[in-house]
């Protein structure tokens, strides 16, 4: 029942299942824990030498204006930037006034949920997907529909199934590099899915924090290329500078983005706009490539020795499909149960990682996964929990 101040929370709060990453990441910060299970980027490659230079010159030359509120759409300059971004890198012409800056891509997503989405709406999404979308969604009481995930994208036949069935408005996808299955759409699929989600109009929220942490050079089209009425792609500067900056984006059309501006205003008024000047300067006065560059080479031989380590340590039973970018290695685990493993290898062992059911709609799914994260580690701790976890395995199999 709970306290009488309990029973007062609105319906719309109960149904928000709370984040098992944000409750483990407590236990992650013992300092003598091996965690494999946040989707921490790697602070080595943060810019704290560089950030130093730039927010003393955004003080000194214009400190006044920086420290001030402003609009809420997003600093005219970063925007101008980020449209310039898509330009050179995909050819894809994007205004200014088709970007709303954000505080991170997770107030995009909580936007446009509010935006779009009326209680029973159907929400469609990957089987398994981000499990922050499927918490920040769940404040707006959709129901669901589901499409599983393949290595190259969704299973095009269910989709072009669930579309014309269950009609949902929305589908939420993570084409790049997906948090957790690491799956990347190939170039067939991204057309096939722009021209099923056209012809029933199903609205598409394109989630691309991974896209830049790319280990083979491929160029992957953004579906609001192909599709870019009905998509709203939303982009984070979390994973390639740093993700306390709080700074993301979304891109859409600009009727779109002029109602979303007006829910941010009256939700926090403007991201944080000391943080968007000073990025900005770090941005013209730093080659971002090359930082790029340097942070997925680090993660293409963390996420290449995690496998090496997996080959020796762990029974053949356990396989996975080899990322190709981004941060994670998702496992299929067989017959071991992973909630099971996980108690174990915590208790026993001090070592975590992310059971797959959190990652999925349906109760029960995903007992037989797990993600682990492979860019915030040393090669001495990668090869030290992957070891243990191996134990566990062999011992439970
Ligand atoms: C798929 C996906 N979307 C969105 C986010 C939120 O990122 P941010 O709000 O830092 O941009 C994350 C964070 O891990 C993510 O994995």
């Amino acid at each position: 029942m709970g306290t009488w101040l309990e029973q007062q929370f609105s319906k719309r709060s109960q149904g928000i299942p709370p984040s098992f990453i944000r409750e483990i990441l407590k236990v992650t910060s013992s300092p003598d824990v091996i965690s494999f299970a946040g989707g921490l980027p790697n602070p080595a490659f943060f810019p704290i030498e560089a950030f130093k230079v730039s927010t003393q010159r955004v003080l000194e030359i214009e400190g006044k204006k920086a420290l001030q509120y402003s609009v809420t759409e997003g600093d005219p300059d970063l925007r101008a930037w980020i449209a310039a971004y898509y330009q050179q890198k995909f050819g894809m012409e994007v205004k200014p006034d088709e970007i709303l800056i954000t505080s991170g891509s997770q107030q995009a997503l909580d936007l446009v949920g509010k935006l779009f989405i009326e209680q029973d709406d159907k929400v469609l999404m990957e089987k398994p997907t981000y499990l922050g979308a499927i918490q920040c969604l769940s404040q707006y009481q959709p129901t669901w529909a589901e499409v599983a995930l393949e290595a190259d994208g969704v299973d095009i036949a269910a989709l072009e199934q669930v579309c014309v069935q269950d009609k949902p408005k929305m589908m939420y996808a993570i084409p790049n590099y997906q948090n957790p299955s690491g799956a990347c759409y190939g170039e067939e699929k991204r057309a096939q899915v722009a021209r099923i989600l056209n012809e029933n109009k199903v609205i598409l929220l394109e989630d691309d924090p991974y896209g830049e942490l790319n280990f083979t050079g491929a160029l992957h089209t953004p579906l609001r290329k192909l599709y870019k009425e009905g998509t709203l792609l939303m982009g984070s500067f979390s994973k390639i500078v740093a993700p306390g900056l709080r700074l993301g984006w979304i891109v859409g059309e600009k009727e779109v983005i002029a109602k979303l501006t007006i829910l941010k205003q009256a939700s926090d008024l403007h991201s944080n706009y000391f943080s968007q000047r000073m990025l900005l300067d770090y941005l013209i006065h730093n080659p971002i490539t090359e930082h790029i560059g340097k942070i997925t080479a680090h993660y293409k031989a963390q996420c290449e020795w995690m496998q090496e380590c997996i080959q020796k340590y762990f029974p053949k039973e356990v396989t996975y499909i080899a990322p190709e970018g981004g941060m994670f290695l998702w496992l299929d685990l067989g017959k071991i149960n992973a909630r099971a493993l996980l108690k174990q290898c915590m208790e026993e062992d001090k070592v975590v990682f992310v059971p797959g059911d959190p990652f999925y709609i349906t109760a029960e799914a995903g007992m037989d996964k797990a993600r682990l994260n492979f860019s915030n580690g040393t090669k001495e701790k990668i090869q030290e929990g992957i070891s243990k976890i191996g134990k566990r395995l062999h011992d439970m199999l």
